[in-house]
């Protein structure tokens, strides 16, 4: 395991699990379902289902349970976004709703700055798309 990894690994711990990462992503949500680019993306009846996967998808990659991957198999996100037009103001507005919600929490500013900088760079790769 590199240091990266362990460091990673005791993130889901340090910030408080499983009710830390459903807090931050039941934020993310109230602020996507009023967005008028991404909100149309979204399936407007299955707001839960979409929480659970997102929660348990960051649990999973920050040192928590494996249940996202026991559920749904390899995560593959490029692929699994694929069905969406992801352009950089898509992903603008993802980003937008995600500081948020980041900054709702409170966390220590080390611990802040590392789920931060996954979610930034994790945004970036999932843009698919330069047509707007
Ligand atoms: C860049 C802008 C992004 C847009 C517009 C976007 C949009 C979407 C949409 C519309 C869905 C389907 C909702 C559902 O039914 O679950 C989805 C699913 C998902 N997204 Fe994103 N997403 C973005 C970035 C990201 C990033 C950066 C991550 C990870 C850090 C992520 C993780 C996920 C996960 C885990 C799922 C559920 C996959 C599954 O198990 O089916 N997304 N996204």
């Amino acid at each position: 395991m590199s240091e990266n990894d362990l460091n990673a690994s005791m993130l889901f711990h340090r910030v408080g699990g499983a009710e830390t990462f459903d807090t931050l992503v039941r934020a993310f949500y109230r602020g996507v379902i009023d967005d008028p680019v991404i909100a149309p993306m979204y399936p407007s009846d299955d707001i839960e289902g979409a929480i659970w996967r997102l929660s348990h998808f960051l649990q999973q990659y920050f040192g928590g349970p494996t249940t996202y991957s026991d559920q749904r198999g390899h995560p593959r996100l490029r692929m699994r976004h694929q069905p969406f037009a992801i352009n950089p103001h898509a992903k603008e507005r993802w980003l937008v709703h995600m500081r948020a919600a980041v900054d709702s929490l409170d966390l220590a500013p080390m611990d802040e700055s590392e789920l931060w900088d996954y979610l930034d760079r994790a945004a970036l790769s999932m843009v698919n798309t330069f047509e707007s």
